[in-house]
């Protein structure tokens, strides 16, 4: 899917644990400025149901697992299982996403390529797709 892509992050392991590194532009498509995690979800719960007007995420599910359901507004969808420490996705702007399934355990970090800015938020389905298709009828 465009926009889409999944990561295995290096991993620097020796004899005193593991140690996963992202380490900007030199591992995805941009330099974080933002991260949060999210947890204490379970698997009753969908969280994300929006799209972003300029940020992009990487999504790595340090502890446990979740799922995250990409949409582009014109029909595709894919579905990516988190759960191991070293595998992201990048999702980039402009793509519908809804994480889900979480485990009790879960922690999943979010790194994000701007600053929080509510206004870039889409948060009603409808609205995104009618975007999705003004965006494509200026192409
Ligand atoms: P929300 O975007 O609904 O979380 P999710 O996408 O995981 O479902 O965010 C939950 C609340 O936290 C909401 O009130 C906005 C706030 N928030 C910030 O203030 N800064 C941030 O960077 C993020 C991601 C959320």
């Amino acid at each position: 899917m465009n926009g889409v892509v999944e990561h295995n992050f290096r991993q620097l392991g020796d004899k005193r644990g593991n140690l996963v590194v992202v380490d900007g532009v030199n591992d995805i498509s941009f330099d974080p400025v933002r991260f949060f995690y999210i947890y204490n979800s379970d698997n009753s719960v969908i969280r994300g149901q929006h799209a972003n007007i300029r940020t992009k995420f990487v999504l790595i599910n340090v502890v446990g697992k979740s799922k995250v359901k990409i949409k582009d507004g014109k029909g595709n969808e894919k579905v990516v299982v988190l759960d191991q420490p070293r595998k992201g996705v990048f999702i980039d702007n402009m793509l519908w996403k809804e994480m889900y399934d979480f485990s009790v355990d879960s922690i999943l970090i979010v790194l994000a390529s701007e600053h929080y800015d509510p206004t870039e938020y889409i948060r009603d389905w409808d609205d995104y797709t009618e975007r999705i298709k003004n965006e494509d009828s200026t192409k």
